[in-house]
């Protein structure tokens, strides 16, 4: 058998394992998406499941936003989905922008009930955000890690998460049917509503390929970030604070953007010239 077989048998032999496992209140303390850099748009893409049944959804990765939201427009089915009431824990979590009701907008489907509770999302990609996007929670599953081998499959019942028209995918990728925020301060972002849910430390790191035809990956809570050859990336991290700035929509809340003290830059030994403490997004 050559290493390359014996290590496939031995990733599907731990799958397996680890699926019994999920049974007994599994607790990860890590999780992991795969990301694809998607060759017409440049964008970054990843996919979670959610609703139920699950379906595969693709989402644009969005570092700087405070939500997730999905186009649930066309073709959202879930029974397990549950729009938030206006004054909720959801919709105060969420720190919803807006109280209203659907009955003059056809973007709040699936159901539409009397008192919805609305939040803005963004689409950077069509230059464009939209004040009306509905505060929902439906079931979301994602896989975990343990160093390098990939664990059981976890679920979020209650994933709150935003439901937005579908007009305002356009722009990004084929088949993706919204983005997934990765946002500070915010506590529906994604990294930070699974740390709560699986009481791991608010902290993510990312990976991203410069290449359309090799993965990047997201590793959601504990270190180690092994990658090939065990290298746990963990270990090389530098570490600088994070500013925070007011939010370019929302006066008295802090920007979800991710900004760093940035005093010069060099690229392959030569310096180049910019203005002094200047932050740049990171
Ligand atoms: C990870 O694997 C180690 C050793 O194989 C085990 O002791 C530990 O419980 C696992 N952790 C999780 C969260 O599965
Ligand atoms: C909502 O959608 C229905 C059918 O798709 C259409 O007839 C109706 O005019 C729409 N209403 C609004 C307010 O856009």
């Amino acid at each position: 058998m050559s290493s390359s077989s014996s290590y496939i048998f031995h990733f599907c032999f731990l799958f397996i394992i680890s699926t019994c496992l999920a049974e007994i209140n599994f607790r990860p303390k890590t999780l992991f998406l795969a990301v694809k850099k998607d060759p017409s748009t440049l964008q970054y893409i990843t996919e979670i499941h959610q609703r139920t049944p699950l379906v595969p959804l693709k989402l644009a990765l969005h570092l700087g936003s405070e939500n997730l939201w999905v186009d649930c427009e066309t073709g959202f089915k879930s029974s397990t989905y549950k729009p938030a009431r206006c004054g909720s824990r959801q919709c105060n979590l969420a720190r919803s922008t807006a109280c209203g009701d659907c009955r003059n907008e056809n973007n709040s489907r699936p159901g539409c009930n009397n008192d919805p509770c609305y939040n803005i999302v963004s689409n950077p990609a069509m230059n464009t955000f939209y004040s009306g996007g509905k505060i929902a929670e439906d079931v979301l599953t994602i896989q975990s890690i343990n160093g390098s081998y990939p664990g059981p499959v976890v679920t979020v019942p209650k994933f709150i998460f935003n439901c937005s028209p579908s007009y305002l995918t356009q722009n990004l990728g084929k088949d993706v049917k919204g983005m997934i925020g990765f946002g500070q301060q915010s506590p529906v972002s994604f990294a930070t509503q699974l740390a709560s849910a699986f009481r791991f430390s608010r902290q993510f790191a990312i990976c991203l390929s410069p290449s359309t035809d090799r993965n990047g990956i997201i590793f959601i809570g504990h270190s180690p970030y092994v990658f090939a050859l065990g290298f746990d990336a963990s270990r090389d991290l530098i570490y600088t604070p994070i500013i925070t700035y007011p939010n370019f929509f929302i006066t008295r809340r802090a920007s979800p953007e991710y900004y760093i003290q940035v005093s010069s830059i060099t690229i392959n030994e030569k310096k180049f010239a910019i203005k002094q403490n200047i932050a740049l997004i990171g």
